[in-house]
């Protein structure tokens, strides 16, 4: 792998910046998201079932591992760990961007250890909306992956001195959802969709999406630590939070399929937004974070009592299954109330 590459050099600061950048707070809106408890649940706590359907894979909980890495030695390291736990855990993980795999292919293995260390799991690959159709499909054949997302980042490209700066992507992603064999996800990387996002979206026959909003990982934050020249960190005030882009999904709900990302740091939050209407909630900055901080086997224990905290919520609202907490009674506060009302949204 060649040391020296800037695209590499890149995604090992992103790590290390993510990881400086981390709290445990969340920013992403859920402590203005009341759920309601349940005095007659007329449930087994043991009967609770966490498994999802994830784009007809069997998950066995409502969580994924969404895009972080791959195209350094570090990254090989993460995506190995990834993998792991995914596999252990019965859920998707995603591979972070491949664009350096189609320049750089000496940097495979650094993805392809997704699929190795999870031969028979959901894995999903991981591209730019400027990638062909021809190259989206080769990062999709290199890990056999069995869905593919495609990043928009306006923001941390406009935040990067070396970022892209032609936006124009709408007939590219269009060509790759018809051209590509698996199901394509369109992703944000922490700044919200809107509504009229989505409608764009869904006008070229995109299916999915995952609307990762604000709250957690900011890359106007990383990317100014990275840019000497100009701090542009103030550009997240433009950001959707999660659960302000969950509001925008509300309209399509029926249509379209959405998972929500952005800021995860608990089991609560992940119970609001599947109550919210995503079907499945992934989470980069947590996961990365215990990985980097403490062990994989620490990270495996965190995650353990993770499920046992979901069963504990799922109870006192009276949801058996992931479908029955869509029906729980919700309370938004005030600001998510006027939010909501100035975008028209009901
Ligand atoms: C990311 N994210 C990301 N997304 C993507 O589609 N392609 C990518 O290559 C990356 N790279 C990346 C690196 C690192 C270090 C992090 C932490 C994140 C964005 C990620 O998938 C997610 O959308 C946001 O991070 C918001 O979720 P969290 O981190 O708040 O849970």
């Amino acid at each position: 792998m060649p040391k020296q590459d800037k695209q590499i050099q890149r995604k090992v600061e992103h790590l290390f910046l993510a990881e400086k950048y981390f709290t445990d707070e969340s920013f992403a809106d859920f402590d203005n998201v009341r759920l309601l408890h349940d005095a007659l649940p007329e449930l087994n706590y043991h009967d609770i079932d966490l498994s999802v359907d994830f784009l007809g894979f069997k998950a066995s909980l409502p969580i994924y591992f969404n895009a972080i890495t791959g195209g350094s030695k570090q990254s090989t390291k993460f995506n190995t760990e990834l993998a792991k736990l995914a596999n252990e855990l019965n859920i998707p993980v995603s591979s972070g961007s491949m664009g350096v795999y189609f320049r750089i292919p000496e940097t495979a293995n650094s993805f392809e250890t997704l699929r190795e260390n999870n031969p028979t799991g959901f894995v999903i690959a991981n591209t730019s909306a400027k990638a062909t159709p021809k190259l989206a499909q080769q990062a999709v054949d290199l890990i056999s992956a069995d869905a593919l997302q495609i990043h928009l980042n306006v923001t941390q490209e406009l935040a990067m001195p070396e970022g892209d700066r032609e936006f124009i992507w709408l007939k590219n992603i269009e060509s790759i959802v018809k051209n590509v064999s698996v199901p394509i996800i369109v992703k944000e990387v922490g700044f919200g969709m809107s509504k009229e996002n989505i409608q764009q979206l869904k006008n070229i026959g995109v299916q999915n999406v995952d609307i990762s909003g604000f709250g957690g990982t900011d890359f106007a934050q990383i990317e100014s630590a990275r840019n000497h020249e100009l701090d542009l960190t103030y550009l997240d005030q433009f950001s959707l939070s999660t659960v302000e882009s969950l509001i925008e999904t509300k309209p399509y709900q029926n249509e379209l399929n959405f998972f929500a990302s952005g800021g995860i740091r608990t089991p609560m939050d992940v119970i609001k937004a599947l109550c919210m209407g995503a079907s499945s909630v992934g989470m980069s900055g947590l996961v990365l974070h215990h990985l980097q901080k403490y062990s994989y086997e620490e990270t495996s224990l965190f995650f353990e009592s993770f499920i046992v905290q979901l069963r504990i919520i799922m109870a006192n609202i009276g949801a058996k299954n992931i479908k029955e907490i869509k029906k729980a009674p919700i309370i938004y506060d005030e600001s998510l109330i006027n939010y909501a009302k100035q975008r028209q949204i009901n």
